[in-house]
């Protein structure tokens, strides 16, 4: 059988996270945390389970974490949001954007992704029998070039794929961006997939845009954010879509069949832990913007040079003082001489430009990250000297 992604191998995330297991390497490639979740959201978890909460929830969701999540969106982006109709809990942000882009995009449509993308969204793409038309962002910086997007818009333009804080440029959306987006999409039948999932995690006392916020593209827009991230908690795979109701009755007819409904005492347990933490998110962008810091000034004489990263949970490396190679082959050696696992940017495009960065992620204890910046500036050295 010749599969609907047969071109579609192992994520670079998988084969990395692997060999560095192997390799006995710090993994610094996959964003996950390497710390502990709060033991209050583990017990609640168990208490949940215990209270017998173990048997299908709601399809679209526990009305009390629906509560929650309206309630905070009107707190910190001051827009009201029906729980009933406008939110659907999912299974991680990663289903969220697979259900919107099957309720969006068919055959003979075409949907546009900003290149470096965030793996999942063209195979979504693809498995909804459209096409994804993939623009690089702009260097320097991995800016938006908005005039190449209004000339790759035809009549078969569905979708949009928008992404800040961005993985993996690092960068932050303004709004004048999102300015630009509502005015190009403004008179065409074409909607807006935000992945939103880093909200929370923009620094040096910067804001986040959401499409939530802007009159334009609220009303034309899937907004996907992630537990996973928030609570530090990847493996707990409890996400939500926000999107007004006429756009969230589609999503729902496809993530009923697709995964239905999702893990019920979980969702228990953080409809629980956001009540008593009501400012849930808030601390986020200290922690890691912390974390961030540390690593870039551990680093500041390595001879890598840092790129702005304005958030997220990574910080990009650039190593175009010590190779001219691809990043491809420059990952391998920080792997197996370095012994750092770090993610390049190529797997992240369509037709990757030549481009000297690494992906490293922050997520990580701060003895963590103190030891990969011991590799990585002792493997400079040895660059240096050779
Ligand atoms: C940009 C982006 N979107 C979506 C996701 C997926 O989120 P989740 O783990 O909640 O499925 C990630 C996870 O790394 C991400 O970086």
């Amino acid at each position: 059988m010749t599969g609907k992604l047969s071109q579609v191998g192992t994520t670079i995330f998988t084969i990395v996270s692997r060999r560095a297991q192997e390799l006995n390497a710090l993994n610094l490639g996959q964003g996950f945390p390497d710390y502990d979740i709060d033991p209050r959201l583990s017990e609640l978890v168990a208490e949940a389970m215990r209270a017998g909460h173990n048997q299908y929830a709601p399809m679209e969701g526990l009305m009390t974490l629906r509560e929650r999540i309206a309630a905070r969106l009107l707190a910190v982006y001051g827009r009201r949001v029906d729980p009933e109709s406008e939110i659907t809990i999912t299974l991680g942000g990663t289903e969220a954007i697979y259900s919107a882009i099957q309720a969006a995009a068919g055959a003979g449509d075409e949907v546009i992704a900003f290149d470096p993308a965030y793996d999942s969204y063209e195979p979504a793409v693809q498995l909804a029998g459209a096409r994804c038309v993939r623009l690089p962002l702009a260097q320097p910086g991995f800016r938006y070039d908005w005039e190449r997007v209004r000339a790759a818009l035809n009549a078969r333009t569905r979708l949009i794929l928008f992404n800040s804080p961005h993985n993996p440029a690092c960068t932050t959306a303004s709004s004048a961006d999102l300015d630009a987006l509502a005015e190009l999409i403004g008179g065409h039948d074409i909607t807006v997939l935000s992945d939103e999932v880093y909200e929370h995690v923009v620094f040096d006392g910067g804001r986040h845009h959401s499409v939530l916020t802007h009159p334009a593209l609220a009303p034309r827009s899937f907004a996907v954010f992630s537990f996973g991230k928030t609570l530090h908690a990847t493996g707990l795979r409890v996400g939500y879509c926000v999107a007004p109701a006429a756009l969230t009755r589609e999503l729902r007819k496809v993530h009923q069949f697709n995964t239905f409904s999702i893990a019920t005492p979980l969702q228990h347990a953080i409809a629980a832990y956001l009540a008593e933490q009501p400012d849930w998110g808030r601390g986020l962008a200290a922690f890691f913007q912390a974390k961030r810091d540390r690593l870039r000034r551990a680093l500041a004489a390595s001879g890598f040079a840092l790129p702005p990263a304005e958030g997220t949970y990574f910080q990009l490396l650039d190593f175009s003082a010590f190779s001219t190679g691809d990043d491809m082959g420059f990952a391998e050696r920080l792997l197996t001489e370095a012994r750092v696992a770090t993610i390049p940017l190529s797997p992240f495009y369509a037709d990757p430009p030549h481009l000297s960065f690494v992906r490293l992620c922050i997520a990580k204890r701060d003895p963590t990250l103190d030891e990969a910046a011991v590799r990585l500036n002792a493997f400079a050295q040895r660059l240096k000297a050779a």
